[in-house]
This record gives structure tokens, sequence and C-alpha cells, in this order.
């Protein structure tokens, strides 16, 4: 599948460098011509001869070595790369690319190449989450670099949590689909995401816990499989997936707006968000100020905001819609009556009480249900690897159009 493809496979030092001998043994399976480059420290984990053995190729290290084939190794291995695959990438590394840095022959043919550059990060948990490495994840993302998520599991420092490198098998199909036709061309999906906020005065507003995190991986997803995709977004504390249109907006009316505006020319709307189903009465213009001598209690009326999902799912003309339902209890009775009542496609159901679901976590713990009744229970996953297996779901339902 990989014939003619030229890979260019970084291994850097960390302890997953064990699992990039497979990720390159599976390359070459597939056919790729692959050369590794390895960083120093990688070299104490697993040694050049291992990669150099299962890649038939010679591998590089040093960057002050007589060339050999007089030719300057780091620009000639950026040039021929079809394909950059860092795995596994350390957080020195990353922070590394982010900031400029091209001190070794790794990092400055990183630096030098035009073809894709994709990491597979590897790393203990607090690293993974420490805020400045999730800093430079983001901001390599909206350069164009992509990130094979890490996933959840016991790691070899004898922690539970995120950053384990991603399964060998799982690296080389994110490979090939990389060259594969992107599925999704000349689709436009529009993605809702985030909470809204409904002002009551100047300073204040309710709102939800919705963090915006599982709209983000979606758009990031179909954008990846070649769609055009529309980010309908409330506020959140994220930076947006590269190379989508983004439409911000405060509330629910502004959400319902926007996706009004975009819902003839889409033919997938994925309802995401969590927008508020009500809002103040009334906007004081002015700050609600305490009163000397009134009772201790301030009553705010609320009214209905437009069912946005609902709206659009009875309105569509041959669009697929999906929503999702948040719940605390009864989930799979709540999400089957939104699934008939706002006739989705079908309903991404989570139990937003259970630990490692809903809103602020990376991760999810899903039940999606169609129109034929059909029930799937997920296991908890990264929310990028939801958001997969949400758009595997679309593409089905537009070949099945078509
Ligand atoms: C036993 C051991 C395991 C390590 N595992 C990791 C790891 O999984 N991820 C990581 O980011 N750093 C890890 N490190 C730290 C890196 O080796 C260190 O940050 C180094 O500077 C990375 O250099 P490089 O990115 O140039 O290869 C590990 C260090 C040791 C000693």
């Amino acid at each position: 599948m990989l014939k003619g493809k030229n890979i260019i496979v970084g291994v850097t030092g960390g302890i997953a460098a064990y699992k990039a001998v497979d990720v390159v043994s599976r390359l070459k399976k597939q056919n790729a011509n692959v050369e590794v480059i390895m960083t120093k420290h990688a070299t104490e984990f697993v040694t050049p001869l291992t990669f150099q053995t299962l890649a038939l190729n010679p591998v590089y290290v040093d960057m002050f070595v007589e060339p050999r084939n007089y030719d300057v190794e780091h620009i000639s291995l950026a040039k021929k790369a079809d394909l950059f695959l860092i795995s596994p990438a350390t957080a020195n590394i990353i922070g590394k690319i982010a900031n400029g840095i091209a001190d070794d022959l790794l990092t400055t043919t990183i630096m030098a190449t035009k073809s894709k550059v994709i990491f597979a990060p590897a790393m203990n948990t607090n690293m993974y989450l420490n805020p400045i490495v999730q800093k430079n994840f983001d901001y390599l993302k909206t350069l164009g670099y992509e990130f094979i998520d890490p996933g959840n599991g016991m790691l070899a420092c004898q922690t539970y949590g995120p950053g384990r490198m991603a399964e060998p098998i799982d690296i080389v199909q994110y490979v090939i689909s990389s060259f594969n036709d992107k599925e999704l061309k000349g689709k436009k999906i529009v993605v809702t995401a985030g909470p809204t906020i409904e002002p009551i005065d100047p300073v204040r507003y309710i709102t939800n816990h919705s963090s915006g995190k599982m709209g983000y991986k979606i758009a990031e997803e179909a954008q990846r499989r070649g769609a055009e995709v529309v980010l309908i977004t409330g506020p959140t504390a994220l930076l947006p997936p590269k190379d989508v249109e983004v439409i911000r907006v405060n509330t629910t009316m502004e959400m319902f707006n926007a996706v009004e505006a975009q819902f003839d020319s889409c033919q997938v709307l994925i309802k995401a968000a969590a927008p508020s189903d009500y809002r103040p009465e009334v906007f004081n213009h002015e700050k609600i100020k305490k009163k000397e001598g009134e009772l201790d209690e301030l009553n705010i009326r609320f009214v209905r905001n437009p069912d946005i999902a609902a709206h659009f799912g009875k309105l569509k003309k041959g669009q697929i819609v999906v929503g999702f339902a948040a719940e605390t209890n009864n989930l799979i009775q709540y999400a089957e009556g939104k699934l008939k009542k706002k006739n989705f496609d079908f309903i991404v159901a989570n139990d937003v009480s259970k630990d490692g679901a809903g809103f602020k976590s990376d991760t999810n713990i899903v039940t999606i249900i169609d129109r034929d009744g059909r029930l799937d229970d997920y296991p908890i996953l990264d929310k990028s690897q939801v958001s997969k297996i949400i758009l595997d779901k679309v593409v089905d339902l537009l070949n099945a159009k078509s």
C-alpha cells in the first residue's frame, strides 16, 4: 500500500523507542522505503543496527559526519520525504520544533522539510498534561503538524493515564490513510462546539461546563479526511484546528443564526455543542446592584431558546444530522427519545456523571444509537478516537446515500 513512498521515521529518546521497531517493520511490510533518523538519546534505548536491519537502509544520527553520498543529508532527506513520522516523539522534540530549534540532525531535517510531519507522542502522564507541552501541541497543530494522540494506559513509569504511544498498527494505519484519497473531499461539514453564554447584565451570564473538546476533535478529524469544515463555536479556551473556518458565537440565538446561514450548503451537521436551553427574559443594560432593605433573593425569569438540533433535524433535505445526548440519568431512554424527536441520523449518548466521560475530560464513554435501533457501546476512549468512530459512521451514511 505504501509502494514508492519515502517515509522518514524520526526516533527520539523515550522508552517507547522499542515500539518504533515494530512501526518500521510494519511500514516495510507495506513496501515503503523507510529511512530512520535517531536522536543521540534514542540510541540509548535501541541500537541503530536494529532499525538498519529492518529498514534495509543506513540509519542517521550525527549531523557532522562526512556525507555518505556527498550530499547534505538533512537537506536530501528533507527533500526526499513523502512523509515524516516521529515515533516516539518526546516532550523535548515537540518543544524544540514548536520553538524553532534545530540543534541535531532530526530537528534540522524536520525544519527543512516541506512534507507532512506527523508526531506520535509518548511520555509520562504528568509530562503529557504539562501546560507547556499541551501549548506546544496546540501551537504545532495550528501550523499543520499532525499528532496521533497517545492512549491511556499503564505507563512504563507505573502510572496510569494518557501518554502511552499509540499502537504501531494504528500509527501505520494513520500513515496509510494520509496517502489515501480523502474520503470527505467535496463535502461540507458543519460542527457546533462548546457552551453558549446567556447574558444577565453587562457583567454576569449563565453557561454550562462544556469545554468544546469533543466538537474541536470532530472538526479536526473531518478536516483531515478532506472535508470543508465550518466550526461554529461558543467561547472555549481551545485553539481551533488548522484550515477550518471558525465562526465564534456567544448565545444560543447567535449559534442558531450561524447554523442557519450554513445549513443549506452543507451535507453534514454535527451538533456537539451544549447550547443553553433558556436565556434570561430581560437583559439588564446596567449591572444589577444589591439594594439595601430588599429581600435576600433575586428572581430571574428565563425563556426558552430555540432547539437548534431539533429545528435543523426536522428541516433537513438530504443532510446527515448527528446529535449528542449528554445526560446524568436514564441515558439510553433519553437518547432514543431525542433521536426520534429531533430526527437525527444517529445520536452519540454519554453519561456526563461518569468518570472519564463528558465535558472537561479528554476522554469519553459513548453509546451510539442509530435509526435502525442499533446500539453500540464503546469503552473509555480519547475524544480523538471517538471523533474517528463518529466520522466513520458519517462516511458510511454518505456512501449509502450516493
Ligand atoms: C528511562 C528513560 C525513559 C524516558 N522516557 C521518556 C518518554 O517516554 N518520553 C519523553 O518525552 N521523555 C522521556 N525521557 C526523557 C528524554 O530521554 C529526555 O527528555 C531527552 O532529552 C530526550 O531527547 P531527544 O528528544 O533528543 O531524544 C526518558 C528518559 C529516560 C532516562
